[in-house]
């Protein structure tokens, strides 16, 4: 049986180091960190996603602002707010969350936040910074970032001989997972759903990054024995054996049965998800020392 990779202690530890760094910040400058989180619509999934960010950002001692706009904001308007957030000291990090409601424009909003403030690492200038190989200066999206820590658990930081495969080519997540990847010196192929055989080039892997949104999609066989197995699925879905009409989360792999053959696997939930938050806040703490000099 596979290594169950525990995100949840994981993203504690990376807690406890920005709580205490957060910490030491405001006692040697008077600066808090401090992150606004901006959420328009009322999608429930994504209300509850901002909610327990801005409620860590308070547990690590950062100043937490949450601006909750309403689903007919416009664009003028969501980027009039992200300009203010831009141009205000106290705020080190900006976080919009996605996806936004249909008539709005995730694009220029991103590109809107000052490189500096993009906490989640999804301006252009970030990514383009992973994708020439500087990881130093700039802001890593967050859940690439947490899923390579928990690579590095595994396998260290040097991943020279391995081979990687990314399932999903997002920009929010696959393809600055892969960039992550390729830096740490893996031998690295972005599968997406037009890839064929998809299952065989799996089945290549030592370390396996599932991250398509379709519920336990990568079965046992798709997994090479050994491998580590990184799940970035939440998938919410009718669990009728607990009660009628309930739900629970599973993960974009089958966990169960690919347990079996991988040498390692991040359960869903307490793999992957936990990371996120954790990087956000690492991110912004970044951020302000940054400002600080
Ligand atoms: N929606 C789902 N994940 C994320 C994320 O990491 N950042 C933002 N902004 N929106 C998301």
């Amino acid at each position: 049986m596979a290594v169950v990779i525990d995100g949840k202690e994981a993203a504690a530890s990376v807690i406890a180091a920005v709580t205490q760094a957060s910490g030491s910040l405001e006692h040697e400058t008077g600066l808090k960190p401090g992150l606004a989180v901006v959420i328009v619509g009322d999608d429930p999934a994504s209300h509850a996603y901002v909610n327990s960010k801005s409620k860590m950002a308070k547990q690590c001692g950062f100043n937490s602002i949450q601006h909750s706009l309403p689903e007919d904001t416009t664009q003028e308007t969501l980027e009039k707010l992200v300009a203010e957030l831009n141009a205000d000291p106290a705020i080190n990090g900006i976080l919009v969350q996605l996806p936004l409601p249909k008539h709005l424009n995730a694009e220029p909003v991103i590109l809107s936040i000052s490189p500096e403030k993009d906490v989640d690492g999804l301006h252009v200038v970030n990514a383009g910074k992973i994708a020439t190989g500087d990881l130093e200066t700039g802001l890593i999206s967050c859940t690439p970032a947490g899923a390579m820590l928990l690579v590095n658990r595994i396998h260290g930081r040097d991943l020279s001989g391995l081979n990687a495969v990314v399932i999903g080519r997002s920009n929010l997540f696959g393809k600055p997972m892969g960039l992550l990847l390729l830096a740490a010196n893996a031998t690295v192929t972005m599968a997406h759903s037009k890839t064929k055989d998809l299952a065989g080039v799996c089945r290549n892997a030592d370390i396996l990054v599932a991250a398509v949104g379709r519920p336990q999609m990568v079965k046992a066989d798709w997994v090479k024995p050994g491998a580590t197995v990184i799940d970035v699925g939440i998938n919410r879905v009718a669990a009728p054996d607990k009660g009628e009409g309930k739900s629970r989360l599973v993960g974009d792999v089958a966990y169960a049965e690919a347990a079996e053959v991988a040498g390692a696997i991040t359960p869903v939930p307490g793999g992957v998800g936990p990371m996120t938050i954790a990087m956000l806040m690492a991110n912004t703490v970044i951020a302000a020392y940054r400002t600080a000099g």
